[in-house]
């Protein structure tokens, strides 16, 4: 394939003539089309008055003004697209965003990964099972966006009228999301609301417990103080606002919802807020980023341990040639281990280049690992510590750790072992309910939150 060059006329489908790893193959050509017109004539789901407000946060952020937040399902289902589900998650992502605020003492941009996180690349396009002792392979599931998680032809088959039906449900995700945010989550401020049962659970040690003690007691008097000050204190000091985000994987889905708009310049992808490109899709040859360099968004990349600075840097030019603030997130997901051989390059190398781009963590997917019964997992002790590292290797070149982004829930599920709530490999199987990656727990994701703010809150001092 030809380089590309940045004078390339770009278009709402000139990714089409891109290289695209793990595209999806539809057999249906005359019904991919009749959906994706039927996307295309369909209201925006978000606005682009929403997105520029999104970046001039994220500008802040990258200045050290502000914290990122970003979190939720590895896959998101069309059905939990139900009230418990998406309140819970507004409620960790809300109580975790208060505890960093208490620990970096700025406030915090709270993003889901929600409504229309419904598209996953996969490392194999198939996937093989014995059944009856016979070996059957079929297509992975990649979202439900595209095909359905039961394992027969019919659910595996890529169908086009997802696409419809993935819109449908994120614009009824958003809908009670906005009216919950609007509303105000009174409720959820009240710290006596806040499961902290894992304070007191001996697997922490005292030292460890101490420390979010004295976080929760100045937190629960933070949050007194603002209650005592009025109704809506809590909610105009902390702004209690949400954005949305998901992978732009499915670029039919992108693109179709993709339009200019009265009085702005360029074109928007209306799917989301925030779309970010997947450590699979970042080729700066290929269809993703040829997609995402012509939009207005904000947008991420996520880079895993093999990303050099040779990768990056031509991606950074491509996807943000004019070095606009607020415009590219980056995000390390390299694993525990490979923190301090990995991240150090890539941060000197943006800095040399004299890139802006707000260093955002994830430590989820290079930490993955299968146990010895075939349980896909992962470790707490290994998410913290790849938190810690990523925020040390950050702080030593001169540089800072701007945001988080984890595959979390709010409700008790068991998928990822450790914390002080205690998962243990036995208790794996007891709520597993994740159709793709294991995601940390209510509990989990607030210890995480405690952690980092504790982290925060030394390199303050
Ligand atoms: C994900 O965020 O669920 C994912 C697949 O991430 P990555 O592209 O970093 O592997
Ligand atoms: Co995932």
């Amino acid at each position: 394939m030809d380089k590309p060059g940045q004078s390339d006329p770009w278009s709402p489908q000139s990714w089409q003539g891109r290289a695209q790893p793990l595209a999806v193959r539809y057999d249906d050509e005359k019904a991919l089309a009749r959906a994706v017109d039927r996307l295309r004539a369909l209201p925006p789901l978000v606005t682009s008055w929403e997105i520029e407000r999104l970046k001039g946060l994220v500008a802040s952020a990258q200045r050290g003004e502000r914290f990122l937040l970003q979190g939720g399902d590895c896959a998101e289902a069309l059905a939990d697209c139900r009230p418990e589900p998406i309140a819970n998650k507004l409620k960790i992502l809300l109580q975790m965003s208060l505890v960093l605020i208490q620990g970096g003492k700025k406030p915090v941009i709270r993003v889901g990964r929600f409504a229309g996180q419904y598209s996953k690349p996969r490392s194999s396009a198939t996937e093989t099972r014995t059944i009856d002792g016979r070996a059957v392979t079929l297509p992975s599931y990649f979202g439900d966006l595209v095909n359905r998680v039961g394992f027969t032809p019919e659910d595996r088959r890529p169908d086009p009228e997802l696409l419809v039906r993935g819109y449908k449900h994120a614009a009824l995700t958003l809908n009670f999301i906005r009216s919950l945010v609007e509303g105000g989550f009174a409720d959820l401020h009240h710290p006596e609301y806040w499961d902290l049962s894992f304070l007191s659970h001996a697997s922490l040690t005292p030292e460890r417990r101490g420390e979010y003690e004295a976080m929760t007691r100045s937190l629960a008097d933070g949050l007194r103080l603002m209650e005592a000050l009025g109704e809506k204190a809590v909610d105009d000091l902390t702004g209690v606002d949400f954005y949305t985000s998901h992978e732009g994987l499915n670029l039919w889905y992108e693109s179709a919802q993709t339009r200019t708009v009265p009085r702005r310049e360029g074109w928007y992808d209306l799917t989301t807020h925030l779309p970010w490109i997947g450590d699979r899709t970042r080729d700066p040859a290929g269809a993703h980023v040829e997609f995402f360099r012509g939009v207005r968004n904000p947008v991420a990349v996520k880079l895993g341990a093999g990303c050099t600075p040779d990768q990056l840097l031509p991606l950074l030019d491509r996807l943000n040639p004019g070095n606009e603030a607020g415009r590219m997130i980056l995000i390390t997901r390299v694993g525990a281990s490979a923190v301090d051989r990995a991240v150090p390059p890539l941060v000197r190398a943006v800095r040399d280049a004299g890139r802006t781009v707000l260093w955002v963590c994830d430590p989820m997917h290079g930490n993955g690992m299968t146990t010895a019964g075939g349980i896909k997992t992962r470790h707490f002790d290994a998410i913290a510590g790849e938190l810690e590292r990523t925020f040390d290797a950050l702080a030593s070149e001169g540089a800072r750790l701007g945001g988080v982004h984890v595959e979390l829930t709010g409700e008790d599920v068991t998928e990822c072992l450790g914390g002080g709530s205690g998962v243990t490999e036995h208790c794996l199987t007891r709520n597993y309910a994740s159709p793709c990656d294991p995601r940390l727990n209510y509990q989990q994701s607030l210890e995480l939150a405690f952690r980092l703010a504790a982290t925060m809150s030394k390199a303050r001092r």
